[in-house]
């Protein structure tokens, strides 16, 4: 806690990522390394999500977009699959009123209304109880595969050019960003991956096109605020020039 509070005074909060996404990986080796099922792992990842909202609660950050299921999960035992989506239920029914009296508005990116009813229906009411709150974004990155939402937006972008509500002309990269999931966010500023591997794994490959890349060793149910707080002073240490000079 002392820890925790000591790096706090070295941010920054003139240089804070307005944006932070995280693939939080890692939640079965941490089980297996305690001898506990992979699902345990899950649940205890789920708790590690809770702390570090507050923590981006607490420094005003303005988007934490979370890999929660990618469409390549799917592969999993279907025994994973279920717990994994009830489990996911569970949080978000738990939860809600948790994030909606911290201001936190809840948003879902990828294919979430092709997922199972009862689990529609809880994102679709979490969505709504939280739509007009100001603090916080909460974006949780459910069904979700990168290549595939790039290949929906042409397909959408090429429909909408043959009905001429779009010219050919007229696309750039702005208009093509409508057409992701993550329309209506910035891009991420700093991406964190736990559990020591070192890949994308199709997540938001349009959009980390310049954002800052941060790898950690620890397991997602281990990594905890002082991780969060390591990652962003090491942020604020960064120069990003975007292709340019330095400024
Ligand atoms: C991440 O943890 C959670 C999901 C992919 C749903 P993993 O389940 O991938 O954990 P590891 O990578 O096997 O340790
Ligand atoms: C990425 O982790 C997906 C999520 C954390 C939800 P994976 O465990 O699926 O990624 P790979 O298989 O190691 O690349
Ligand atoms: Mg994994």
């Amino acid at each position: 806690m002392g820890h925790a509070k000591a790096a706090i005074d070295k941010i920054n909060v003139k240089n804070l990522p307005k944006h932070i996404a995280i693939i939080m990986d890692g939640n079965g080796r941490w089980a297996k390394q305690k001898g506990l099922p992979r699902i345990a792992g899950h649940w205890a990842g789920a708790e590690a999500l809770r702390d570090i909202v507050r923590t981006c609660c607490k420094l005003n950050i303005q988007v934490l977009s979370v890999f929660a299921f990618s469409s390549e999960n799917w592969k999993r035992p279907v025994q994973e699959v279920n717990t994994i989506m009830n489990l996911l239920l569970y949080y978000l029914k738990k939860e809600v009123d948790e994030l909606d009296k911290n201001n936190v508005r809840i948003h879902v990116s990828g294919a979430w209304e092709e997922l199972p009813e009862r689990i529609v229906g809880q994102i679709k009411k979490s969505i709504q109880q939280t739509q007009n709150n100001t603090g916080l974004i909460l974006n949780i990155v459910l069904n979700y595969g990168s290549r595939n939402e790039i290949l929906s937006a042409c397909k959408k972008l090429y429909k909408d050019v043959q009905s001429d509500i779009i010219s050919i002309d007229g696309i750039d990269e702005s208009t093509f960003q409508n057409y992701l999931y993550t329309r209506d966010l910035p891009d991420p500023d700093l991406l964190i991956r736990p559990s020591g591997e070192l890949r994308i794994s199709n997540f938001l490959l349009w959009q980390i096109a310049y954002t800052e890349l941060w790898f950690t060793e620890v397991y997602w149910p281990d990594f905890k605020s002082d991780d969060l707080l390591k990652a962003i002073l090491d942020f604020q240490k960064r120069e990003r020039r975007y292709g340019g000079l330095k400024s």
